[in-house]
């Protein structure tokens, strides 16, 4: 008799399941998302070789601590993996077409190889010359890289189990083909089914497993979210491709601080650690501009001090626009009426524009104070003094309010040579007073606009 075949809809943006189509994903809202795929008995449960047969344990007896990290050599890139590789890991890089994960995952693997570690580069997107011509030109020619060009799941975890390699990439987990599915590479059954796999493999052999995932027009991971579940690590490549700088971000970390960030340049022998963020992102800040102010927003556990900048116009339209680049437009419009309510700054009839330059994105409330000292700034036409960072967050009422790792901020702006801070009162708790810096401390913003000019 012939084995019934079952199949299912998955919503091929997070991976809702339905027995019949739906036009809208009633999980993540997404229209037209369903395709039909074929679930066969088999994935079920993990081939019994890929099953773990343990024992508990007492927690106490368990091996391993913090210095069996494995480091990547590239300093930036073992920040937003939170101190180094961690065995048994799987880590997922994400990002836009071109951004250059497949770059710094090899980058990684010459240091790897250089310190003398056996590393398995799987590829299912590149011919081996291919890869072979993009490590010409990043400088990695060592034996110890081995590269397979294989999408059958199958292949690949007899591969890994053969060569024994001590950190393996996966690129991309879309290409990955799993036969007892009979769905195309790349839709939410294979990638979950792939994924499920390799990373029960990785925990298996204890090594760690990069997975390549590519993203979609709308920004999410190309089929399924669920694979930022299962995966211990989500880091993501941001800025547009249009800009040679990429910053890379951990979405989820297990073993480390989430939100970190890692700054590259691209360049011709690939991707450069840009170390000293905050010089970088003010490089090109005009001294002496109306409407520029540095800010220090906390990324991760590191300070970076920004440049605000706003456009304060007279509107000739009925409707006043109001744009926010790398800001939240809802705080900007809530900072407008605050400062229109409680110091009587007429932003009404103004056509506002700000924007964090460098392109980094800023959601922190501290650089809340940064925004409205830069709208005063502009609305005023005058400039704020080039010494000086501003930081708080603004209340409702116009009050400013205290804001986390005070101490930390202070100093990456004396490192930077400001000599002038412009904080909340009721920040005294961690705000050691560096040599040479000028601390005002201010109670609300009608205050502060007597400071800042
Ligand atoms: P790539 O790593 O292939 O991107 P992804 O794997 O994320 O799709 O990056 C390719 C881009 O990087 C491509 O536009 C060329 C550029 N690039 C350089 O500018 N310099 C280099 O040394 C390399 C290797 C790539
Ligand atoms: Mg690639």
């Amino acid at each position: 008799m012939l084995k019934k075949i079952k199949s299912q809809f998955f919503c091929q943006n997070c991976g809702h399941q339905s027995p019949k189509w739906l036009g809208k994903c009633p999980s993540c809202g997404g229209w037209n998302q369903f395709a039909e795929e074929e679930i066969s008995p088999s994935t079920a449960a993990p081939a019994s070789d890929l099953q773990f047969h343990e024992e508990p344990l007492p927690l106490c007896e368990i091996k391993g601590d913090e210095r069996e990290r494995i480091s990547t050599g590239i300093a930036e890139m073992d920040r937003v993996l939170g101190g180094g590789l961690v065995r048994g890991s799987a880590v997922l890089v994400g990002g836009d077409p071109g951004i250059g994960k497949s770059t710094l995952l090899l980058q990684v693997f010459r240091r790897l190889a250089e310190k003398g570690l056996k590393v398995l580069y799987v590829t299912g997107e590149e011919s081996a010359r291919q890869v072979k011509l993009r490590a010409g030109r990043i400088g990695a020619a060592s034996a110890n890289i081995l590269i397979l060009v294989e999408i059958g799941l199958e292949a690949i975890i007899q591969q890994i189990k053969e060569i024994n390699p001590q950190v393996v990439v996966i690129d991309s987990i879309q290409t990955v083909y799993s036969s007892v599915l009979s769905s195309a590479p790349g839709s939410v059954g294979q990638v979950r089914e792939s994924s499920g796999k390799l990373i029960i493999l990785a925990k298996k052999l204890d090594i760690p497993f990069f997975l390549v995932g590519h993203v979609t027009k709308d920004g999410s991971m190309a089929g399924p979210k669920v694979l930022e579940h299962m995966v211990d690590t989500v880091l993501y490549f941001e800025a547009d491709t249009g800009h040679a700088y990429r910053i890379i971000r951990s979405i989820k970390n297990r073993y480390g601080p989430t939100n970190e960030i890692g700054v590259f340049e691209m360049r011709d022998d690939g991707l450069a650690e840009v170390s000293n963020l905050s010089a970088f992102f003010l490089a090109e800040r005009p001294e002496g501009a109306a409407g520029s102010v540095v800010a220090p927003c906390i990324e991760g556990t590191r300070p970076i001090l920004i440049e605000i900048q706003s456009l304060v116009n007279p509107t000739y339209l009925g409707m006043p626009r109001r744009t926010a680049m790398g800001i939240d437009h809802n705080r900007v419009s809530l900072l407008i009426a605050v400062m229109d309510k409680v110091c009587g700054l007429a932003l009404g009839n103004h056509d506002v524009f700000l924007n964090v330059a460098g392109g980094i994105r800023a959601d922190e409330p501290a650089i809340d104070l940064g925004i409205v000292s830069s709208l005063a700034s502009s609305f005023h036409g005058r400039p704020i003094a080039a010494n000086t960072v501003v930081f708080g967050e603004v209340g409702l009422t116009g009050e400013v309010r205290g804001i986390s790792r005070m101490g930390d901020r202070i100093k990456e702006a004396a490192r930077m040579g400001f000599t002038r801070c412009i904080i909340p009162r009721t920040n005294y708790a961690d705000d050691t007073p560096q040599a040479k810096m000028e601390i005002v401390k201010v109670v609300n913003i009608r205050e502060l606009l007597t400071h800042l000019f």
